[in-house]
């Protein structure tokens, strides 16, 4: 089992958002796919409560992850989405640059600085990314596919926060004129090996990790 429920370790003030986050995420910790379809071939393990509670790494085995599914985790208290993008999402990703607030994520807050361009990963296909809105903090929904949505005919996959009508690509970045000011957070994260990553911790540090 991945993990045993939700602490918030920083104890820090929770809003709203958030706590909606905190109740719901019991329930789809650990589990992968649009529509959080159980893929039990994925696996995850956690380090113990008391180095949880001091935000330790968090590792995954993304080898049974396929295109278009999310595998959710939890690291210092958030939701860390793990996502395989098809080939058709990647492409498309460029193409949206000119609706982006901050298509080449210039603003060094939202993400480690190995982190760059378009794709806003280390792997092209396996996108990381922490999954609250950058807005008030509300969980986006995926909607990865690309295909009209009611909130947008043009659709391209990606996010949308149903809570204020905020919108992000499948990397993250944020489109212009929705309330949200900032692309959502890549958390500091390497590669074990092919098919594990580790959460919580850079490449460069990644000899010092837990
Ligand atoms: S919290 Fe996401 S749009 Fe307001």
């Amino acid at each position: 089992m991945a993990n045993q429920g939700v602490t918030d370790p920083t104890h820090e003030p929770v809003n709203s958002g958030r706590r909606r986050f905190l109740t719901a995420t019991t329930a789809v910790v650990g589990a992968v796919g649009a529509g959080f379809v159980a893929v039990p071939f994925i696996k995850s393990w956690n380090p113990s409560a008391r180095a949880k509670l001091a935000g330790a790494p968090v590792t995954a085995d993304i080898s049974a992850l396929a295109e278009g599914q999310r595998l959710v985790l939890e690291w210092r208290g958030q939701p860390i989405w793990i996502v395989k993008r098809s080939k058709a999402i990647l492409q498309a990703l460029p193409t949206l640059d000119n609706l982006l607030r901050d298509p080449k994520s210039t603003n060094l807050d939202q993400q480690p600085a190995y982190i760059k361009g378009e794709l806003r990963s280390i792997k092209p296909e396996i996108s990381v990314l922490v999954g609250l809105c950058t807005h008030l903090g509300c969980s986006p929904e995926m909607k990865a596919e690309i295909k009209p949505e009611p909130f947008d005919p043009a659709w391209k996959g990606g996010y949308f926060c149903p809570c204020h009508k905020s919108k992000f690509d499948m990397a993250g970045r944020v489109f212009q004129g929705v309330p949200a000011p900032t692309n959502l957070v890549v958390p500091p994260h390497y590669y074990e090996n092919d098919t594990t990553i580790v959460v919580g911790v850079d490449p460069s540090n990644s000899q010092g990790a837990a």
